[in-house]
Parts: C-alpha cells; sequence; structure tokens
C-alpha cells in the first residue's frame, strides 16, 4: 500500500447493520491495548492513547470495542474522557463478566448481582445512558448462563442495554442464550491461522449476528517472508497485517474485525486494510493454506 493509502477510510470495509438496527462500518477498534501493561492500570503514552481514539473517529471508524476489566476501568473511562460529547454514529460496544485481582489476571464472574453493578460503572465512564452493545465476556462456570444472560435481559427491558453479545461462545452455548434474549453478535478469537470458530461464525451468517473475531491481526508462519502472506502483501505493497485484516473482511459479511494497538501509526495502517483488495486467487489460497 502506497503512503497515501495508509489515510483510507474504514467506510471502505463496508456496513453491517448490528442488531438490526446500528449500522456501523466494519472495521472497528479494539480499546484494549489503550491500558498499561497486562492490560492493567494507565497507559505509558496517555498522550498517544488520546490521539489514537480521536484519529480512529476521523478515520471512520464508528464501532469501539471495550470492557470494564481492561485496566480495569481504563479504557472505557479513557474512551469517555477522549472522545466524549459522541458522534451520532459512534457504536460503543463494552463487556462485563471478567474481574481483574491483577495484571495479566482475568477471572470469570456471571453473578446478575455483580453485572448489576458492573454496568452502572461502565454507563457512568462511558458518560451514556444505553450500552448499544452489552457483552457477556464469559460464561462463568459457576452461574447457571440463565441468571447471567437473564439480567442482560433485564437490562435491555429497562433499556439500559440496547444489544446483548457473547463471546468466547460455542454455537450450543449460542443457541442456549437465544432462548433467554436475543443476540446480536459473538466476539471469538479468530484470524487467518486461528479458524476454530468456523461453525459457530457460519450459524452467525444464517442468523445475520455479528461475528467479532479477537486478535485479528495474526497471520502467524504465513507472514514470515517466502509464506503465502508475506508474498501476497508484497505484491500490493501492504504489510502482513493489512493481508490479515483483508482476508477477514472478505471471509464474510458479517465479520468485523476490531484490531487493537496504543499507536497512531499501526491505527493508520490497520485502517488502510478496509481498501485492500485480495483477488478472488488470493483469498482462495490463504483460505486452503490456513485451515
Ligand atoms: N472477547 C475477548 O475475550 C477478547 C480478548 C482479547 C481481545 N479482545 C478485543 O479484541 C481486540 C483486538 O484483540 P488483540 O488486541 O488481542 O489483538 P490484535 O488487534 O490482533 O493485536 C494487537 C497487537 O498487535 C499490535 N499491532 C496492532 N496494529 C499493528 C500494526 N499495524 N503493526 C504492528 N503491530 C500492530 C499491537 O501493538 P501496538 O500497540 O504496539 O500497536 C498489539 O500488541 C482488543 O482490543 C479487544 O477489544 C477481546
Amino acid at each position: 500500500m502506497t503512503e497515501q493509502n495508509t489515510t483510507q477510510n474504514a467506510a471502505a470495509a463496508g456496513t453491517f447493520a448490528l442488531g438490526g438496527d446500528l449500522e456501523v462500518n466494519r472495521l472497528g477498534f479494539g480499546a484494549m491495548r489503550i491500558t498499561g501493561e497486562g492490560i492493567w492500570g494507565e497507559p505509558e503514552n496517555p498522550d498517544e492513547t488520546r490521539a489514537v481514539l480521536r484519529r480512529a473517529v476521523e478515520l471512520g471508524v464508528n464501532l469501539i470495542d471495550t470492557a470494564d476489566s481492561y485496566g480495569p476501568n481504563v479504557s472505557e473511562r479513557l474512551i469517555g474522557e477522549t472522545l466524549h460529547p459522541y458522534p451520532d454514529d459512534l457504536l460503543i460496544a463494552t463487556k462485563a463478566g471478567l474481574v481483574r485481582p491483577g495484571p495479566g489476571d482475568w477471572r470469570p464472574n456471571g453473578r446478575p448481582e455483580h453485572i448489576r453493578e458492573a454496568i452502572e460503572g461502565s454507563l457512568s465512564r462511558l458518560k451514556l445512558e444505553t450500552i448499544d452493545l452489552y457483552q457477556l465476556h464469559r460464561i462463568d462456570p459457576e452461574v447457571p448462563a440463565e441468571e447471567s444472560l437473564g439480567v442482560m435481559a433485564e437490562l435491555r427491558q429497562e433499556g439500559k442495554v440496547r444489544h446483548v453479545g457473547l463471546s468466547e461462545v460455542g454455537v450450543e452455548e449460542l443457541r442456549q442464550a437465544q432462548e433467554i434474549v436475543p443476540i446480536a453478535s459473538v466476539q471469538n478469537r479468530y484470524n487467518l491461522t486461528d479458524r476454530g470458530s468456523e461453525k459457530i461464525l457460519e450459524v452467525c451468517e444464517q442468523d445475520g449476528i455479528a461475528f467479532i473475531p479477537w486478535f485479528p491481526l495474526a497471520a502467524g508462519p504465513l507472514a514470515r517472508p517466502g509464506g503465502s502472506v508475506d508474498e501476497i502483501a508484497s505484491r500490493h505493497d501492504a504489510t502482513p497485517g493489512q493481508v490479515a485484516l483483508a482476508w477477514l473482511l472478505r471471509r464474510s459479511p458479517v465479520m468485523l474485525p476490531i484490531p487493537g494497538t496504543s499507536s497512531v501509526e499501526h491505527l493508520e495502517e490497520n485502517v488502510a486494510a478496509a481498501s485492500l483488495e485480495l483477488t478472488d486467487d488470493e483469498y482462495t489460497e490463504l483460505y486452503e493454506v490456513s485451515v
């Protein structure tokens, strides 16, 4: 990609109507990396962090993914401080259901009373009255899913949540959840070389549910010199990460990648991937070698 392409707009990725009514550009931004090391505490460079958030919006990103557990609280607070009042079309997706005893330590807590308390904190830090997409970060093995999702359904009825999403679930868990509350999104780890969620991706496609792949930039060994991604990237004057993102966008119309970064330069490079068009042969080659 040429220098001028690094200022391309996220709109080039096309749009998806999340929950059927909230239209977003399909290339979003993941705000987990705007905290300190171990996704703990304040970022090393707060000015750059705020610049990343502002630049994302300038470049047409209107889906930002965060969670109360990022920092904890830091990512949501920085988003609220930096971007509020929000542009009308900005969708901030957040999550509850993981607590943080320390850096690098993540524990599920899906108790209804915890989720009720968590949403009040998220609403306050994000300066919102309604959370457009509220995701259950993990299904807590100690708490029946009906209880955690039951409270999400109540929050939806109360108007504090517009749409409910899940994270790291299989098809059966999705089907069970759908009996309790309509599900608008599934956020699972998925990238060119980690395709364990193919089955649920297909179910999301059938049901018109957004599939939000986390860790989307990984291209693994395919990005090594001489590997498929590396060769295709050279052909397009692009980076392997851009090819990994372009492949995801091409993989499914319900795919909403949320690459995360703490650097404006990396953000610009990632957004530019929305304009990178792989040929049919390149897409198929990557599909086949990465299975
Ligand atoms: N639901 C879940 O359980 C879950 C779990 C993990 C993440 N997530 C979400 O998914 C989002 C993305 O996941 P992720 O952060 O794990 O994976 P990712 O976006 O694939 O990778 C982020 C890493 O890549 C680096 N990076 C980003 N752009 C780059 C570029 N252009 N060139 C070189 N390096 C680059 C970042 O470092 P720099 O800061 O140096 O750019 C960071 O270390 C998160 O922000 C979060 O919102 C969800």
